[in-house]
């Protein structure tokens, strides 16, 4: 079997899109382009149809209500409206939101733009696995207490929140809770009304759907009655994002969804297997190779490691035609940062440069897998010559 090479692993970072989710997608590029909002006429009626056929779909793996989904632009776009929505509307209740260290910058600047505002927030620390403590989180709640804000599962090091426990601690508080689970829904079981989430955050683009689509969960029938809108123009989505139904791209995530609720068990069950095959690999070859996240509380496809004494940018650029990886640390133009998500579980020094993030995804196969091994063993062996 010939392989694709660069084999790529970086499948937090972006999925290819499905061809059964490109095939439903393709016609609403050019037959059936009709507005969604211009039901009026036959080519409206028909894109509206998909639009709501894709509402069910996403209803369905979260266990939600189609009035309670507001499709937008991704995750980004749906932190932003779930912080600064409920911040705005919440004002007259109070001014404090929780959130964590290591959450995504789609959640971190949002919450930093509402401290310039005047908003109060409480970035809760990790422990060395990334699990934030539910303990720490009702402390942490004022009688100003308008939001928690957790991440479902975290994009670098695959740790999975414990929803259910902070749900919980929110609903006896009467807090909303929001979850960015742009990481989770599609990979992992989530069901809102058991795990008690008011809102959460999903992407296409992590879930074998198309770049640019997203969607909102707001519990109950009024999304009005929780968030402000932050954006206006012609009311769409119940008047919290307007803008005109992007058609295919909502078709795309439909699909993609429910492709993953259909196959999320068997996938991850390849995934743990083949995630263990490598780690145990890495650390019969190489000496004090390390698991970053929780050891069982993780994605599935998710495989954080640490290669001491090796930079992880070298490493990757060894590995440029080979695998297509991503480094544990945010790398601008001028400067490595540090990752704040491996800063935060503890890891110092020059260990925070030798991480590499290993994202399996679904087109990956056994022989992959064994090509990344052989090829990620013999590169740090050189490494480690130089
Ligand atoms: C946890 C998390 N939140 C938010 C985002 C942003 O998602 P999008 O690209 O859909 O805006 C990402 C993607 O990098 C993510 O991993």
């Amino acid at each position: 079997m010939t392989l694709k090479l660069p084999i790529y692993m970086d499948h937090h970072a972006t999925t290819p899109v499905d061809p059964r989710v490109l095939d439903a997608m393709l016609p609403y590029f050019s037959q059936e382009f009709g507005n969604a909002s211009s039901i009026d006429h036959i080519y409206g009626a028909r894109a509206h149809q998909a639009v709501e056929k894709a509402r069910e779909q996403v209803v369905s793996i979260l266990n939600a209500r189609p009035e309670e989904i507001i499709f937008t632009s991704g995750a980004t776009e749906s932190d932003n409206i779930a912080l600064l929505g409920v911040a705005e509307k919440m004002a007259a209740e109070g001014d404090h939101i929780i959130t964590c260290v290591t959450e995504h910058k789609a959640i971190l600047d949002t919450a930093k733009h509402l401290e310039k505002m005047g908003k109060t927030v409480t970035y809760l620390p990790v422990d060395r696995y990334g699990l934030v403590d539910p303990g720490d989180v009702e402390n942490a709640i004022t009688d100003r207490t308008i939001l928690i804000s957790i991440m479902a599962a975290n994009n670098e090091i695959g740790t999975i929140a414990p929803l259910k426990e902070i749900g919980k601690i929110a609903k006896a508080h009467g807090v909303l809770f929001h979850t960015d689970a742009a990481q989770a829904v599609g990979h992992i079981p989530i069901d809102v009304k058991e795990m008690g989430i008011d809102l959460l955050s999903l992407s296409g683009h992590k879930i074998y759907g198309p770049k640019g689509i997203g969607a909102l969960y707001i519990r109950g029938a009024n999304p009005k009655g929780k968030v402000s809108p932050v954006m206006f123009g012609g009311g769409h989505e119940r008047g919290i994002r307007s803008g005109t139904y992007n058609v295919p791209g909502i078709v795309g995530l439909g699909t993609a969804l429910e492709i993953a609720e259909k196959e999320m068990g068997a996938e991850n069950a390849r995934f743990r297997k083949w995630t263990k095959q490598m780690l145990e690999a890495f650390q019969e070859n190489i000496e004090g190779v390390t698991l970053n996240g929780h050891p069982e509380k993780r994605l599935a496809h998710n495989l954080n490691v640490c290669f001491p004494g090796i930079e992880s940018k070298a490493l990757m650029h060894l590995l440029r035609n080979d695998v297509a990886v991503s480094a544990g640390s945010a790398c601008t133009t001028i400067s490595v940062e540090p990752s704040h998500v491996l800063s935060a579980i503890g890891l110092q020094g020059y260990k925070i440069f030798s991480v590499i993030r290993f994202g399996l995804g679904r087109f990956n196969s056994d022989a992959d897998i064994q090509y990344v091994i052989g090829k990620v063993n013999s590169c740090v062996y050189k490494l480690h010559k130089l």
